[in-house]
C-alpha cells in the first residue's frame, strides 16, 4: 500500500513524478504528494483524494525543481487528509514511506523530551523529525538518514529529500518493495518498475535491509550488515500501454475481457505436445507427501478451489489458510510438504511473511505469481508467472482466472507424478483446460444478461451465493468481487451448510446466486436452491442450459452459460461472478476501479 517514487532529473521533477505516480495510484488513493528541492529550498504540494486533485493544485500553484519524491498515499496511521499526506517534512528533510513504523510512539516520545512537537497523526512524520534532529546534531544528510533508518521498527520503503542538496536522494528498504531506475544522467526511485516504465528500464532491485544513496551518476548500496553491496542492474521488460484503459469504460473491464488471450498465454508457457512444462527444473510431486497453499483474498479463493483438484485427481492432501491466520498460527510443517504461495502482486506482506515463516521447514517452496520480479517470486525455490499481464483494477479478475488455470495444470502434472493419471489422461485433462479460452469468449458474451440481472441486484442490500465442490469457492470470489466494488454485503456459503443456521436470512428482499454448472453435485446443488425457493428466497440460478431446465420453474432468473467439462468449470463461471460484479457497481455508480478503503497491492499486515 502506498506508492513511492523519487528523481534526480535532467528537466523538472513534478511532471515526472505525477506520470510516476499515475502508475503506482493502484497502491492507494486516499491522498498524493510531492515535494522538490529547488535552488536549496524544499517544498511540496498535497491534496486529499485522488491523484487528479494534485494535478489540479499543480496547475493553480506549480512547484518548480529537477530533484523531488513523491507520494500516493493508502492510510494507515491518520485519516485522509492534506495534514497526514506525504510528503513529510521538516525544514531540512522530506521524507515519502510505504509501510508502518511500529516504533514511532516510543520515537514520539523522545522527541519530545527534546521539545520537537509533531503536527500530524502519521507514523512517517516521526522519520522526517527524527531525521532533522540528526541534521541539527550537525550530521550530514548521509548519516543523519542512516542513524535515523537504524532507529526504525517495522516495514519501510522509505526516500528521503534533503533541503540544499539537489544531487542526492537517500532510499531504504525493509519489508516494502523499492526500486532504483537508471536514466542517462538522471536516477530514480520507485515501488515498482512500472512506477519507472516512462523514464527506464533499467532496474537495480533493493533487497531487505539496503539503504541506497542515489546521485545523478552513482548508486551506492549498503546491505543490511553495513557492507556494500552490488545488485544487479537488470533490463526489464515492461508494456508501456498496459496501463490503458484500451477502449473500455474501466480497467476492471477491459481486464475481464482479455480473459481468453492471457489464458491462453499460460498455456501456452506451461502445456507443450499435451505435457506439462515447467521453468527451472519445476517440481517432482512423486517426492512430496502433502501441500500446503497460503494466500489472501481472492487469490486464497484460487487456492480453495485448487485444494479439490489437488485432493481429487492428485490424491494429494491440501491444507491451505489465509496468510494473516497461517503466519501466527504456527503451524507444523512436516517433512515432504511442498509450500505454495499464491499472490498476484507478489508483495503482499501477510504472504511474504508466511513464506518466510515456510523457509527452511518446507522441502519446496512454490509460488504462483503474475509479478516475476516481486520479493515473493524472488524467494521462491520455483516461482510459476501467470502471465495475466500488469492488473490495474483494484478487483482482481483476470488474475484470478490465469492463477486457477496455473493451479489447473500444476494438479494435472501432480496427479501424473503421484501415478493417479497416465500420460494420456495428463493429456485428456489438459486439453480440457484448453479449451477455457474459447468458451470463456461465449461467456463473455452475457455481458449483456448479466447487466441486465445485475440492474435488479443492484437495488438489494444483501445478497448470498451458494456452491457445492469448487463452486464453493467461487461462490466465495462472487460475494467478494460483488462487496468490493458494489459495497453490496454478500456472502457465500457451501450449499449443504446453509440449513445449517444461514436459511434464516432468506426472504424475498435477500437474492440467492446459485452456481450450479452441471457437474456430479448438481442435483444436490438444486435441491438446497428448492430449500431456499420454498422459502419465498429470489434465486439468480446460473448453470447451462440443459441444467436450467433439470432445475425446472420457479427460478427468479436464469443466466445459461456454455457448457463446460466439470474439472475446468470454476474458471469458466469465474466470468460470470465478475460481470455481475461489474455491472452491478456500474449500476451503482460506485468507483469500479478504485472502490472505496481499498488498494491493488497490499504491503501492510
Ligand atoms: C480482490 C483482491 C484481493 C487480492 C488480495 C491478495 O479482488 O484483489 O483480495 O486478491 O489482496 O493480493 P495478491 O494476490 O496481490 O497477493
Amino acid at each position: 500500500m502506498c506508492g513511492i517514487v523519487g528523481v534526480l532529473g535532467r528537466h523538472e521533477a513534478a511532471p515526472i513524478l505525477v506520470e510516476a505516480l499515475k502508475r503506482l495510484e493502484y497502491r492507494g488513493y486516499d491522498s498524493a504528494g510531492i515535494a522538490t528541492v529547488n535552488d536549496g529550498d524544499l517544498d511540496r504540494r498535497r491534496a486529499v483524494g485522488k491523484l487528479i486533485n494534485l494535478q489540479d493544485l499543480l496547475v493553480h500553484d506549480p512547484l518548480a525543481g529537477k530533484s523531488g519524491i513523491g507520494h500516493t498515499r493508502w492510510a494507515t496511521h491518520g485519516q485522509p487528509n492534506v495534514n497526514n499526506a506525504h510528503p513529510h517534512k521538516t525544514q531540512r528533510v522530506a521524507v515519502v514511506h510505504n509501510g508502518i513504523i511500529e516504533n514511532f510512539r516510543d520515537l514520539r516520545e523522545e522527541l519530545a523530551k527534546q521539545g520537537v512537537g509533531y503536527e500530524t497523526d502519521t507514523d512517517t512524520e516521526t522519520v522526517a523529525l527524527l531525521t532533522q534532529s540528526y541534521l541539527d546534531e550537525g550530521l550530514d544528510p548521509h548519516d543523519a538518514a542512516t542513524r535515523t533508518i537504524a532507529r526504525l521498527e517495522g516495514a519501510y520503503a522509505l526516500c528521503f529529500l534533503f533541503e540544499g542538496e539537489e544531487d542526492l536522494m537517500i532510499a531504504a528498504r525493509k519489508g516494502s518493495p523499492l526500486a532504483v531506475g537508471h536514466g542517462d544522467g538522471e536516477m530514480f526511485v520507485g515501488s515498482d518498475a512500472i512506477a519507472l516504465a516512462p523514464m527506464t528500464d533499467k532496474i537495480t532491485y533493493l533487497a531487505e535491509g539496503d539503504i541506497a544513496y542515489i546521485t545523478r551518476d552513482s548508486l551506492k548500496i549498503i546491505d543490511g550488515e553495513g557492507r556494500i553491496a552490488n545488485r544487479e542492474m537488470r533490463v526489464i521488460q515492461i508494456d508501456t500501454t498496459s496501463v490503458d484503459k484500451g477502449g473500455h469504460k474501466h480497467f476492471m473491464a477491459k481486464e475481464i475481457a482479455e480473459q481468453p488471450s492471457v489464458l491462453a498465454n499460460s498455456l501456452g508457457y506451461y502445456i507443450k505436445d499435451g505435457q506439462v512444462e515447467l521453468p527451472d527444473g519445476g517440481i517432482d510431486f512423486a517426492s512430496i507427501d502433502r501441500l500446503t497453499m497460503v494466500a489472501c483474498g481472492t487469490a486464497f479463493y484460487a487456492c480453495l478451489t485448487a485444494k479439490y483438484w489437488f485432493e481429487q485427481i492428485a490424491r494429494m492432501p491440501v491444507e491451505i489458510d489465509v496468510a494473516s491466520e497461517f503466519r501466527y498460527r504456527e503451524p507444523p510443517i512436516s517433512k515432504g510438504t511442498a509450500a505454495l504461495f499464491v499472490s498476484q502482486s507478489g508483495e503482499t506482506a501477510d504472504t511474504l511473511a508466511a513464506l518466510r515463516y515456510c523457509e527452511g521447514k518446507a522441502d519446496k517452496i512454490l509460488s504462483v505469481v503474475n509479478v516475476p520480479e516481486s520479493s515473493i517470486a524472488r524467494e521462491s525455490d520455483l516461482a510459476l508467472p501467470i502471465l495475466a499481464g500488469a492488473e490495474i483494477g483494484v478487483a482482481s479478475t483476470k488474475a484470478f482466472t490465469c492463477q486457477l488455470t496455473v493451479l489447473a495444470i500444476l494438479a494435472v502434472k501432480a496427479a501424473q507424478d503421484r501415478g493417479h493419471m497416465d500420460a494420456a489422461q495428463a493429456a485428456e485433462a489438459l486439453e480440457k483446460i484448453k479449451s477455457v479460452p474459447a468458451l470463456m469468449n461465449q461467456a463473455l458474451s452475457l455481458g449483456e444478461r448479466t447487466n441486465d440481472v445485475s440492474k435488479l441486484l443492484a437495488e438489494a442490500r444483501d445478497i448470498l451465493f451458494l456452491g457445492r465442490g469448487p463452486m464453493y469457492a467461487l461462490a466465495h470470489e462472487g460475494a467478494l468481487k460483488l462487496k468490493e466494488i458494489s459495497y453490496i454485503h454478500a456472502e457465500a456459503y457451501a450449499s449443504g451448510e446453509l440449513k445449517h443456521g444461514p436459511i434464516a436470512l432468506v426472504d424475498k428482499h435477500v437474492p440467492v446466486i446459485v452456481m450450479a454448472p452441471r457437474d456430479a453435485l448438481f442435483d444436490k446443488t438444486i435441491s438446497n436452491m428448492q430449500e431456499v425457493m420454498a422459502r419465498g428466497g429470489k434465486v439468480l440460478l446460473i448453470t447451462d442450459k440443459q441444467g436450467a431446465k433439470e432445475a425446472g420453474d420457479g427460478v427468479w432468473e436464469t443466466i445459461l452459460m456454455p457448457e463446460v467439462d466439470p474439472f475446468v468449470a470454476p474458471i469458466l463461471y469465474a466470468i460470470p461472478a465478475q460481470l455481475i460484479a461489474y455491472h452491478t457497481a456500474v449500476a451503482k455508480g460506485t468507483d469500479v476501479d478504485q472502490p472505496r478503503n481499498l488498494a491493488k497491492s497490499v504491503t501492510v499486515e
